[in-house]
């Protein structure tokens, strides 16, 4: 069986990976997912949930650097506190800062010199993206491969388990978690087990 190696960078919870391993066994191929999360109480609770990933406390943005070369596809999900509409009443309550660069860095990096797969998921920005999105939900997805838009439901964006929970019962990881459908339909597309849509093609490409 071929082995497909997944690098998951910011990966908090896990959301976007909750149904990776379905993928796989439709793929027919072994996963080896490694993820990297700097909070080591969530990289914890990953590692429960995903006993066989290999989960290690690091800085996602310089693992990407140091590592990329190393993988078949490139899951990342950069913070998006400093990019969420959110920062126009927080600009107002005095919190002046900057939009983290790190985002857009990450994906010029690997759109220029990843050979493998890629998506990058932030939520919708304050500011005009400086790449065109792929925008499904509340989040915008960059990747060299092209996602064909899927409706996501909005009361189960973000949630973990298929469990049918109200937001105000969500933790703020849950809240901020990739739906597991969608994490699952782009895994899905690459791998190639669904066609790819030209006409929903993203401008990176
Ligand atoms: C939006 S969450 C990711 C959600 C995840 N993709 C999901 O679907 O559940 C971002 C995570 O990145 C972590 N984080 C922020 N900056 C980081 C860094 N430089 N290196 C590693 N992890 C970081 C945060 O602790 C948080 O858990």
């Amino acid at each position: 069986m071929k082995k497909y190696k997944v690098l998951n960078l910011y990966a908090c919870l896990g959301g976007n990976r909750y149904k990776w391993n379905e993928v796989a066994e439709q793929a027919d191929i072994e996963l080896e997912v490694t993820a990297v999360e700097w909070d080591e109480e969530l990289a914890k609770l990953y590692q429960e949930r995903f006993i066989n990933d290999i989960v290690i406390v690091a800085d996602a943005h310089q693992y990407l650097l140091d590592h990329y070369k190393e993988f078949d596809f490139i899951w990342s999900s950069p913070p998006c506190p400093t990019h969420s509409i959110v920062n126009f009443f927080l600009n107002a309550q005095g919190v002046i800062r900057y939009p983290d660069m790190s985002l857009w860095q990450e994906i010029i990096f690997l759109n220029h010199f990843f050979k493998g797969k890629f998506c990058i998921e932030n939520v919708k920005s304050y500011y005009e993206p400086m790449f065109n999105p792929k925008k499904i939900g509340r989040h915008y997805f960059w990747s060299n491969f092209l996602i064909p838009y899927i409706e996501v439901e909005k009361n189960t964006i973000g949630r973990m388990n298929g469990k049918n929970q109200t937001a105000s019962k969500k933790t703020k990881e849950e809240r901020n978690a990739v739906n597991s459908d969608l994490g699952k339909h782009i895994f899905q597309i690459a791998l190639g087990l669904q066609k790819e849509n030209k006409s929903t093609q993203l401008e990176l490409l």
